[in-house]
């Protein structure tokens, strides 16, 4: 997993390495200019160069930049944007130094003039609404046909929250600097950056200076939380799993989970349900074990048995609201003692009364997609959306559960601080029945005996890594649910990514 910083992280690692280590920032400027320069030659038309420069150290980067090129017999200018009575000190001596050196500068370009432009107008330093001066600015940026590449965060995007302030450069690549950003990964800002460089430029200081959040993004490297399977182990050691899942009309949510917990590893499946659904699954899930109920009467004798012979639980897939459903939460809520995965009904029953999370007995990971947030929180989705990373760690925290918050970019935090970011996966995904499916991932993880933070943090990046699997054979808009069943042994054997 890669480290991934806040603004605020990445201001305190820069002042370190130049406050505490001695490495000036001038110093840090010039490596940063010279690592895009190189992105430039490799990638980009650089017939016509136009660099925009904002009044922070970011315009600095770009000056820098403009010079670099200029030296090197490039056809570029440079544009000052911003009031001149703003300008940090870095910057100031960026330019004077392009002066030194005789490199063009001008006022109000066209864009739509140039091969390339590169914009250092903002960097994580952008703070607040951009005015219409700017936002005008960048749609012509947008509509010229230059190729884009942004310095650290392409203008006009949030660094922490991915945010849009008002208008934002659309980039080819973006050149970011140590560490990647929240705000290059989380939509809608990563819908904006392209191709995501990280270059090194002699910051090493994030783990003396930082530590809460604790942020990462999800590789492939996480691959290495999954157990080898013991060559003498038997059904039962494996993992048994119980689903609390399908109601009437629903029981395909029970399928699509248990399937997925069974091709995650897990040696059992019990799946609790209404008597409705017994046919139909011993059809088609001859594999699973059934323990019914009848909707009027949740037969919590049979519940806690199955209970006492589980591994770990999920309940909620297709469960649907009913005073049964509820009981039968309240009564896993009071008893359960082994990992615990909360989804979909589960969460919607659960918001009635979500202190309840607070008397578990047991590791618990709860799976809310965005308006399941909503209902957990009393928030609305809008504001949830600000901030999703802080959503998701305090709820987490709060609750003391690992809370795996679903969307585009899945944040999974955990009580202690750590957050992962998500970013495989895929639009094919938004389909029915592909969170069932990552409940059952999850749930087989739980049952090789990972805990609950990996198993959430890894189910999610192998879903993510079947969806994309998926969408390479029939298109991301062809994408189902059971098409990410198919998916998954290849995603956990590493042979399809
Ligand atoms: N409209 C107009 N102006 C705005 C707006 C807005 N909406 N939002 C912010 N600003 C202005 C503010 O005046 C702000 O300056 P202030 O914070 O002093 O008030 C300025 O824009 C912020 O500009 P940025 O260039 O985005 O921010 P900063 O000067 O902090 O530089 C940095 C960002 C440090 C370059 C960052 O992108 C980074 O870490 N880069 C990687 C390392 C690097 O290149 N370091 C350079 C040398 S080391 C160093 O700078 C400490």
């Amino acid at each position: 997993m890669r480290r991934v910083v806040t603004t605020q992280q990445m201001k305190e690692a820069d002042e370190y390495t130049i406050r505490k280590m001695g490495i000036p920032s001038l110093v840090l400027m010039e490596r940063a200019a010279l690592a895009c320069v190189d992105v430039l030659k490799r990638e980009f038309p650089l017939e016509r160069v136009l660099v925009l420069c904002g009044t922070g150290n970011n315009g600095g980067d770009g000056i820098a930049i403009g010079r670099i090129l200029h030296l090197a017999g490039y056809d570029v200018t440079i544009c000052l944007t911003g009031n001149d009575a703003h300008r940090s000190e870095e910057n100031k001596t960026q330019k004077e130094i392009a002066e030194n050196y005789g490199t063009t500068f001008v006022n109000n370009p066209d864009p739509a003039e140039y091969t390339t432009i590169v914009d250092s107008v903002f960097g994580i330093g952008l703070s607040r609404e951009l005015s219409s001066q700017y936002c005008e600015l960048f749609q012509k940026v947008n509509s010229s046909r230059a190729k884009v590449l942004a310095v650290d965060i392409p203008s006009g995007i949030h660094g922490n929250t991915a945010e849009i302030l008002g208008e934002a450069v659309r980039a080819d690549v973006t050149v970011t600097f140590a560490f990647a950003k929240p705000g290059l990964l989380m939509y809608p800002g990563a819908d904006f950056i392209g191709r995501l460089e990280v270059c090194d430029i002699g910051i090493y200081e994030a783990d003396n200076v930082v530590c809460q959040p604790d942020i990462r993004q999800l590789d492939e490297r996480e691959r290495a939380w999954i157990k080898r399977r013991n060559p003498g182990g038997n059904k039962g050691t494996f993992g048994k799993i119980l689903l609390i899942a399908g109601s009437v009309n629903m029981c395909g949510a029970s399928y699509l989970s248990g399937m997925a917990g069974f091709l995650t590893g897990a040696g059992m499946v019990k799946i609790h349900t209404v008597r409705e659904n017994r046919v139909i699954l011993q059809q088609q899930f001859p594999e699973a074990m059934l323990s019914v109920y009848d909707d009027t009467d949740p037969n919590l004798s049979g519940l806690e048995e199955a209970i006492g012979w589980a591994d770990v639980i999920g309940i909620g897939p297709g469960l649907g609201t009913s005073r049964t459903a509820e009981e039968l939460l309240d009564r896993v809520l009071a008893v359960c003692q082994v990992p615990l995965v909360i989804d979909a009904d589960g969460l919607n029953l659960l918001s009635r009364d979500t202190d309840r999370l607070r008397e578990l007995k047991c590791p618990c990971i709860v799976t809310p997609h965005l308006g399941e947030m909503g209902r957990l929180t009393g928030m609305d989705v809008s504001s949830i959306q600000k901030d999703r990373l802080k959503t998701a760690a305090e709820f987490a925290g709060n609750y003391h559960v690992v809370c795996v918050q679903k969307d585009a970019r899945t944040v999974i935090a955990d009580p202690e601080g750590m957050i992962f970011i998500n970013t495989t996966g895929n639009s094919g995904m938004a389909t029915a029945g592909s969170g069932d499916v990552l409940t059952g991932v999850i749930l087989g993880l739980l049952g090789t005996g990972m805990p609950a933070r990996e198993a959430a943090a890894l189910g999610v990046w192998l879903h993510g890594c079947a969806g994309d699997a998926a969408a390479r054979k029939v298109g991301e808009a062809s994408v189902m649910a059971g098409k990410l069943l198919e998916e998954i042994p290849g995603c956990i054997r590493n042979d399809s990514n």
